[in-house]
């Protein structure tokens, strides 16, 4: 799978950098995460940032792994970050979803609407050469090239819950960055009180959008948008990777957006265009059924969706006998304290 590369095994991955980021009062530490077999991962992605010897790593079954990854032998420099649930029951939700379950259940309708088709069909997709533009009501457009994707901004990784509109959820640690650097380096004008995203148009990599029948009669380009500020949130992310690696195609590569109190339908893959504009701007699946995908898609357990109820949610796990998979939805995906403020003006159930 070639975009399943570890951390420097080549060009575009050896352009992660790290980040020494002051903790917030809302981030856990992540040994307060359960991880996918603690995580093992990391030691590779320590050890492809040339962090750890290979005397340094530590034993594969070890339970103290996540634990030991801020001791003080060790530079701390690569922050994981996830955030803080608001009830008892939501340390219990926080359970990383397995690398091999994020990879391989996926919506990209790009690449066919069952969510095995992403993983089967974007193994050829290039992302070489890729430009990302930031353009509209700004004073310094710009443009990225795939290299500069990793290398203009320092990244992070952030571990987030996401919770999808059909009522499954996952808990990914992401690598990427604010986008709110992204978008600050372009000084947005006072006019821009939305940011329009736009998917890759590209009929000949992406058989969804060369067929319609492919491609769930969506009109692509997949486009979506953010008020402004929900987009200068700092808990708003461009990814560039997951569980330490390079972002696979099926999850987005080579950058897409994670807004995680928002419905996963908010979060568009493989971005070319971010532009700042005046008003509201399309989102695809707001355009397909108005009546039940709201341009906001604020997580909220208590708004249904029209044909299913939004009160809890399937969580994609390894399976196992005695695993407890449906959970309580949660407002804003658990998020509130950090973003209802921003809707604090905004009936939520007109505005879903
Ligand atoms: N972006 C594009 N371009 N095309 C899509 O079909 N699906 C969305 C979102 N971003 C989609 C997209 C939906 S419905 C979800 S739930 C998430 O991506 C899924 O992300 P994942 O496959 O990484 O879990």
């Amino acid at each position: 799978m070639p975009f399943l590369l570890p951390i420097g095994n080549n060009k575009f991955n050896k352009a992660l950098t790290v980040l020494i980021k002051t903790p917030k009062s809302y981030l856990l530490k992540e040994n307060e995460v359960t991880p996918e077999n603690v995580y093992l991962n990391r030691r590779g992605l320590l050890k492809g940032l040339g962090f750890l010897g290979a005397g340094a790593l530590l034993s594969s079954t070890s339970t103290t792994a996540s634990a030991d990854w801020f001791s003080k032998d060790e530079p701390t420099k690569f922050k994981t970050t996830a955030l803080k649930f608001q009830t008892d029951q939501n340390t219990d939700n926080l359970i990383l979803t397995p690398e091999a379950k994020i990879t391989s259940h996926n919506n990209f309708y790009e690449f066919g609407t069952s969510k095995t088709d992403p993983v089967n069909n974007a193994q050829g997709f290039k992302i070489d050469p890729w430009k990302l533009t930031i353009s509209g009501e700004c004073d310094k457009p710009y443009t990225l090239d795939l290299d500069d994707l990793t290398k203009a901004f320092a990244l992070e990784e952030r571990i987030y819950r996401m919770r999808c509109v059909e009522a499954w959820s996952m808990v990914i640690p992401w690598v990427g960055f604010e986008l709110a650097k992204l978008l600050k380096k372009a000084q947005p004008n006072s006019r821009a009180n939305f940011v329009a995203f736009e998917t890759l148009h590209d009929p000949q990599q992406m058989p969804g959008q060369a067929s319609r029948r492919v491609g769930g009669g969506i009109n692509y380009p997949y486009v979506e948008g953010l008020r402004i500020d929900e987009a200068m949130n700092p808990l708003t992310l461009m990814s560039v990777g997951l569980y330490g690696k390079t972002l696979p195609a099926q999850n987005g590569a080579p950058i897409r957006l994670v807004v995680p109190w928002k419905y996963g339908f908010k979060s568009i893959k493989s971005i070319v265009g971010i532009k700042f504009v005046e008003q509201q701007p399309a989102a695809t699946w707001n355009i397909l059924a108005p009546n039940e995908y709201g341009f906001y898609a604020n997580v909220n357990p208590e708004v249904d969706h029209p044909r299913w109820s939004q009160a809890s949610e399937r969580r994609i796990t390894s399976g196992g006998l005695f695993a407890r998979n449906r959970i309580d939805t949660l407002p804003f995906n658990g998020y509130g304290e950090q973003v209802a403020d921003m809707y604090k003006n905004l009936n939520l159930r007109k505005n879903f």
